[in-house]
């Protein structure tokens, strides 16, 4: 077989540009020979990816990933090599050679879908017999049209044991094959003594379809059923006393639970060009939906969604709505479906249905429609939604502090909010941060702190997710629950760079000592040892950690900004004593070149993630700037951190009884820079003042 399938492998891979294919899932812009954009693998906040046409591959320069046009899919299809040549092929209407797919899988693939489609029909066509009277009226009563029956396929199961299995008796040749095939699709059960049975019985039947190549394009193919008793006491069928509203198909060769969207089939028209999905629970909404026109409906058939069909839907739209009920299971729902979004550039609100309200019923009634748009127009943004949840789930109220409360509550909203964002990279995490501060009324700080703490705590449980190396000193969850006291900034020295956009909320940091309770009974290392060997005149304080490490950030940002100041900033602020391995690596690099390393010289993917996180966050911190700001800030904020240095100095000066000339000179030092410094620029001004008044390390 070896000859052929190559054969195959080549005729698509020149039938399919890579520029082109990649260009279909991602923005591309021609930049010479290469096409560049977004890398659609990591969270890229610039186009780190570049696709090659000459050499027909694609990389990223952020995340290493790459390959040629068959990985990409594979990648980002989540499919095996046969499967992405399948989809290529397909896309360049090209007919694979039947030896190279697989015969037995692909033979009993098809057989299983010719008789799922011919069941289905079989089902339709009992629903307009005498005995499917009674469920054509029940559809009609909950006023479903004609043509949305024929739409989606509806049918009917009748009461009897065996109608279905004597129908493929009596219709279908090789009964015996068909009769086996049946029970494994669970169209039939078998019972204790091997005799078979119809698994749906006087139920309406709703198909599960997903759209199809081939013979199926047109009408998609029908994998599953899901069957529906008719709700009336007296059709509930035979034998068991409260039998299930629905019971749907098992799992099965063409039929994976957890990644099916009901009715994607009928509206993927519709939601590619609105690049908008509403995802409802329920069937019969579903085909409300559609039959009022809103055809860019799904349903997620009472269920989450799960991760693989996020992915699905972030590749289809760009705005997702999802309707559930309002009780408590519909709102778990809604934040687990939430949390398989976070992170994802999808943008996503909540929508809760009061209790009783069905959209299905909501629809068809009077004026449903407008009412139905109405209803989806007062969505709560997922990231707001899922918080809300979890603090609800807790019990927790604003203002409220009590201790098992907040802490079980901030642990639960580090795990299920900001770890998921922190892998996304920095920005994400801080607007997660910002939001959880606004629902709580927990200071950022605090809440970024207590996210490494636990983070530390994580890593520590499962080292092999983490790729980088954390020295003990990475966050502040070496110091002990003991020396826990809600920590004010005021009562220690200012951490550099107070002027910097991060620092705006950093004054007071109340924090609560159940925090310092948790998680640390793995924690090893001596307070002491940290204390002295990393901040020798400083108290240990971990708010005042957490801010050394945005303060960290903040230096990096400047030097990207203007590398001009790196030697005074690292005289000032010696990158060798900062408190984040992954800053100080980072610092290290810079340090150590002498300049910003272009993207490509740096190896390790977390630095070159740091690099590309702080590089967007000035962009970001940009947009509240104007054009002079912009300009000047590096220099300022050199300037106010020679003042902060200076500041700093004095007191030192104050507290030794030598009150000498020297701090009449600081003083006009600091006024110079303060009257200056919004046109200070000169960094070898700035090394002379560090060397005038000794401030290196300060
Ligand atoms: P609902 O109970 O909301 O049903 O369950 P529905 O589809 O809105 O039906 P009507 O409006 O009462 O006629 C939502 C979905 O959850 C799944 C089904 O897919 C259903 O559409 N479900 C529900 C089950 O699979 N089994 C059940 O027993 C109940
Ligand atoms: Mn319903």
């Amino acid at each position: 077989m070896a000859a052929t399938p190559n054969d195959d492998r080549e005729r698509v891979r020149e039938a399919s540009p890579i520029e082109e294919v990649i260009g279909k899932y991602v923005d591309l812009v021609q930049r010479g020979r290469v096409w560049k954009g977004l890398c659609p693998f990591h969270d890229d906040g610039r186009p780190s990816m570049d696709v090659d046409p000459e050499r027909n591959t694609f990389k990223c320069w952020s995340c290493n990933e790459g390959g040629d046009v068959f990985s990409f899919i594979q990648k980002f299809e989540k499919v095996d090599f046969r499967e992405a040549l399948t989809i290529l092929a397909d896309r360049a209407n090209i007919e694979l050679r039947p030896q190279f797919q697989d015969p037995q899988i692909q033979i009993q693939r098809d057989k299983d879908l010719e008789f799922l489609d011919r069941t289905a029909t079989w089902f339709t066509q009992q629903l307009k017999t005498a005995e499917g009277r009674p469920a054509l009226e029940y559809l009609k009563e909950r006023g479903f049209s004609d043509s949305c029956i024929r739409r989606f396929r509806i049918g009917y199961a009748p009461p009897g044991w065996n109608s279905l299995e004597s129908s493929i008796r009596q219709h279908v040749e090789n009964s015996e094959d068909a009769i086996q095939r049946a029970v494994e699709l669970g169209l039939l059960k078998s019972s204790a003594e091997g005799k078979t049975y119809d698994a749906f019985r006087d139920r309406i039947i709703f198909p599960i379809i997903r759209p199809g190549k081939g013979q199926y394009r047109e009408s998609g193919e029908v994998i599953a059923f899901g069957g529906r008793h008719l709700g009336h006491p007296e059709a509930v069928s035979q034998g068991a006393a409260n039998p299930p509203k629905y019971i749907n198909s098992p799992e099965s060769r063409v039929y994976s639970k957890g990644n099916l969207l009901y009715g994607f089939q009928q509206g993927q028209e519709e939601i590619r060009r609105r690049r908008h999905v509403v995802v409802c629970e329920g069937y019969t909404d579903v085909m409300m939906a559609h039959q009022h026109g809103v055809s860019n409906v799904v349903g997620v058939l009472g269920t989450a969604l799960t991760t693989k069909s996020v992915q699905f839907i972030s590749r289809a739209a760009q705005c997702v709505d999802l309707l559930f009920d309002g009780d408590s299971a519909g709102r778990r729902a809604a934040a687990k479906s939430c949390e398989h979004f976070l992170g994802t550039d999808v943008e996503v609100k909540v929508v809760l249905l009061e209790e009783g309200t069905d959209p299905c019923d909501l629809l068809a009634s009077e004026g449903g429609k407008d009412r139905f748009q109405k209803l989806l127009k007062t969505g709560t943004a997922s990231l707001n939604f899922l918080i809300g949840e979890i603090l609800s789930l807790h019990g927790f109220s604003l203002g409220d502090a009590q201790p098992e409360v907040v802490s079980k509550t901030r642990r639960e909203l580090s795990e299920r909010v900001l770890m998921p964002l922190s892998e996304k990279g920095q920005v994400l995490l801080e607007s997660g941060v910002r939001e959880v501060a606004r629902l709580t009324g927990w200071s950022e700080s605090s809440i970024l702190m207590d996210f490494q703490v636990d983070r530390k705590a994580q890593s520590e449980r499962d080292s092999s997710r983490n790729r980088y190396k954390r020295t003990p000193s990475d966050s502040p969850s070496e110091f002990p629950g003991g020396s826990a006291h809600a920590p004010h900034f005021e009562q220690n020295r200012a951490p550099l760079g107070t002027s910097s956009l991060e620092d705006q909320n950093a004054s007071v940091a109340v924090i609560d000592e159940s925090v310092f309770n948790d998680s640390r009974s793995d924690l090893t290392l001596e307070p002491d040892i940290i204390t002295s060997e990393l901040f020798p005149n400083r108290s240990v304080d971990p708010a005042v950690i957490a801010e050394c490490a945005m303060t960290e950030a903040a230096i990096l940002k400047t030097i990207l900004r203007d590398e001009s100041c790196m030697r005074p900033m690292l005289r000032l602020a010696p990158v060798e004593r900062w408190t984040s391995a992954l800053h100080r690596d980072l610092g290290l690099l810079f340090q150590n070149k002498g300049k910003v390393p272009e993207l490509l010289e740096i190896e390790d993917p977390d630095l070159k993630s740091l690099l590309l996180d702080l590089t967007s966050r000035n962009t970001r911190d940009d947009e509240f700037l104007d054009q002079d700001q912009k300009k000047n800030f590096a220099s300022r904020t050199l300037a106010e951190y020679l003042m902060t240095a200076l500041e700093r100095k004095k007191d030192d000066f104050m507290r030794t009884e030598d009150k000498s000339a020297l701090v009449t000179n600081i003083n006009e030092c600091i006024n110079m820079l303060n009257n200056d410094k919004f046109s200070f620029s000169n960094t070898s001004q700035a090394d002379e003042i560090i060397n005038r008044f000794g401030l290196d390390q300060y």
